[in-house]
């Protein structure tokens, strides 16, 4: 299965990024987004072949000329996956500064509602197509210290229950990857400010990650890529409306 039209979201490092190596490695075509310019120049250079463009997703003006862009190459799309995210703040909430608040919901929801509403209205129209957005085992958990960024990954799931409803009928399939802690600058900066927020150390931070997990594993930026293809694939045809957790089976957020 290769030779399809993919366009990823925050695309251009951690989890995008070995997206896009993944599906560009078997063949597909790629397009990516993402709002930082030089991790975007980055990923150029790695994939040459790939559309490769600085836009942010929370700028319904930026995104939707990326989006406009990749129509007019391709046509449509089949694999869309929504993955921009930032982590947000952390802290407890009567600490918390509402923009921080409105910045973290503004990337994490609103950038795949605008990502979304482009892909349902192509593969609609093309009456083919899988959606697969970024959420989180905070998706599925509570963490304390760190509403915006759960309550942001909670919604997302109920886009994606939402969105297969009204897309399966047209035969367009959506789906959520549910990462766990995925090894990386990202989860590092994670740590350190959950560390912080929690008046605990680094270390004991990192080990209630490994040890909420029944696998007493981190993830890599490359497990997660692999389930994205097989979501992608027409082994997953029957799968839509589902989160799937790439995350060693989380058994707690607060061990
Ligand atoms: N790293 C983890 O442990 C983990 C766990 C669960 C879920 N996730 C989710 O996975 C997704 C990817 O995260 P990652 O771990 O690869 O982190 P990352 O920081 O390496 O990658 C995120 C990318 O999104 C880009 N981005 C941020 N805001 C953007 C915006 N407004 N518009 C366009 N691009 C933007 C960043 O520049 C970055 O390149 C996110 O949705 C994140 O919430 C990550």
């Amino acid at each position: 299965m290769s030779g399809q039209r993919v366009v990823i979201t925050g695309g251009a490092s951690g989890i995008g990024l070995a997206l896009a190596h993944r599906f560009a490695g078997r063949g597909d075509r790629v397009a990516l987004c993402d709002a930082d310019a030089d991790a975007v120049r980055g990923a150029k250079a790695d994939l040459p072949a790939a559309i490769a463009e600085t836009a942010d997703v929370t700028d319904p003006a930026q995104i939707g000329a990326f989006l406009a862009g990749v129509e007019d190459a391709w046509g449509g799309a089949d694999v869309v996956c929504a993955n921009a995210g930032t982590g947000g703040p952390a802290g407890r909430i009567e600490d918390l500064d509402f923009d921080d608040w409105r910045a973290c919901l503004d990337v994490n929801l609103d950038g795949a509602f605008l990502t979304c509403r482009w892909a349902a209205r192509v593969m609609r129209a093309q009456r083919s197509g899988a959606i697969i957005l970024t959420a989180s085992t905070s998706g599925l958990h509570g963490v304390p210290h760190r509403s915006p960024y759960v309550a942001a990954k909670w919604g997302l799931v109920g886009l994606t229950k939402t969105l297969a409803m009204e897309l399966g009928p047209a035969g367009v399939r959506v789906n959520a990857l549910a990462p766990g802690a995925v090894e990386g600058a990202r989860m590092e900066r994670v740590l350190a400010m959950e560390a912080e927020a929690g008046g605990t150390t680094l270390e004991s931070v990192r080990a209630q990650y490994v040890n909420g997990t029944s696998l007493r594993s981190w993830v890599t930026a490359e497990d997660v890529a692999e389930m994205a293809l097989f979501l992608a694939s027409p082994a997953a045809s029957k799968i839509s409306g589902q989160v799937m957790a790439v995350d060693g089976h989380t058994e707690t957020m607060t061990p």
